[in-house]
């Protein structure tokens, strides 16, 4: 069977296909297989890996457009993932600069992880002989945003970043924010969530690929929420994001429980939401928004224990 492998050499981008017997790579990982063909075939085949059991992140690659941890991934999985293909294609991951083959520059990424400050800064009362203690429901809070092992497979994924990465970070860098500033130990979550906010953090547009794709199983996308609710609740309101929140919710709760998406525009973005005027035209000559319910419409059956629902969800978050 066929690896159709990208390849890159620092001046150009070219395709190289190398021919497997199947039979031969059946049991391995991708990986393996990788490391098969440049051992037997290119040696000139540029990848990274080093720990081999899914610790390290190294690995990231894309097969068929999208990403995975190549050590961690079997070849008799991606068989049934694909069916009984005869070809692969194989990319370095996607939203990074490529260096060479399938190897890709991390600094970028790691200039955003730094702006949220990753580590511990720990409140001032523990003391150097008792150092930072946490108990076990503290701890259970955040591992699994600490499960993340930096493998870029969510920024590969993350369409935010694939149309403009000027003003969004990379999903996993919001992970280790939530992470940081969820922390029990820590002296300010400040500290890492208004860098988050001045980095993108209203920018993620929900497609949620990060959530599907992380190896790990960490929702970026619920981290990101996250940061956000915690942003608000510490007074950073101003901005079109914190106002297109607060209009969900004056929609859901306060009102008829029914988006209205000429009063969302209108609360988020002023009335320089005018301009918009000719979408709403073509929305409502399509059917897609009824005229009469512009400044408010029938409220939606079971409103209220719609309300009673998200009541209980604020009242839990704040235990
Ligand atoms: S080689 Fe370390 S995660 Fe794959």
């Amino acid at each position: 069977m066929k690896f159709i492998i990208e390849r890159f050499d620092g001046k150009k981008s070219y395709e190289q296909t190398y021919t497997v017997e199947k039979k031969d790579i059946e049991a391995l990982t991708l990986l393996s297989v990788l490391l098969l063909i440049k051992q037997t075939q290119d040696v000139t085949l540029n990848f990274t890996a080093s720990c081999r059991c899914a610790i390290c992140g190294a690995c990231g690659v894309r097969v068929n457009g999208h990403a995975y941890i190549a050590c961690d991934s079997k070849m008799t999985e991606l068989f049934e993932e694909y069916g009984d293909t005869d070809a692969f294609r194989i990319a370095p991951l996607a939203n990074f600069k490529v260096i060479s083959d399938l190897v890709v520059d991390w600094e970028p990424a790691m200039e955003n992880l730094r702006k949220i400050k990753p580590a511990l800064v720990a409140k001032s009362e523990f003391s150097e002989k008792e150092g930072c203690r946490q108990n076990q429901e503290e701890f259970d809070r955040i591992i699994k945003q600490w499960d993340c092992i930096l493998c870029g497979c969510c920024a590969s994924e993350c369409n935010k970043l694939t149309a403009d990465h000027t003003d969004y970070m990379e999903p996993f860098v919001f992970t280790h924010a939530w992470r940081a500033a969820n922390d029990s130990r820590s002296k300010d979550p400040m500290i890492h969530v208004k860098p988050s906010v001045t980095n993108g953090l209203w920018n993620c547009v929900h497609c949620q690929e990060c959530a599907n794709r992380c190896p790990k199983h960490i929702s970026s996308a619920d981290d990101i929420a996250g940061l956000r609710a915690l942003a608000m609740r510490k007074g950073l309101n101003s901005g079109v994001g914190p106002a297109h929140a607060k209009s969900f919710y004056t929609d859901l709760v306060e009102d008829s429980g029914r988006l209205n998406e000429i009063r969302l525009a209108l609360r988020t973005e002023g009335v320089s939401t005018v301009m918009r005027a000719g979408t709403a035209v073509t929305l409502m000559s399509a059917g897609k928004m009824n005229p009469l319910e512009v400044f408010g419409g029938h409220t939606i059956e079971g409103h209220k224990d719609l309300v009673k629902m998200i009541k209980a969800a604020q009242a839990a978050n704040k235990e």
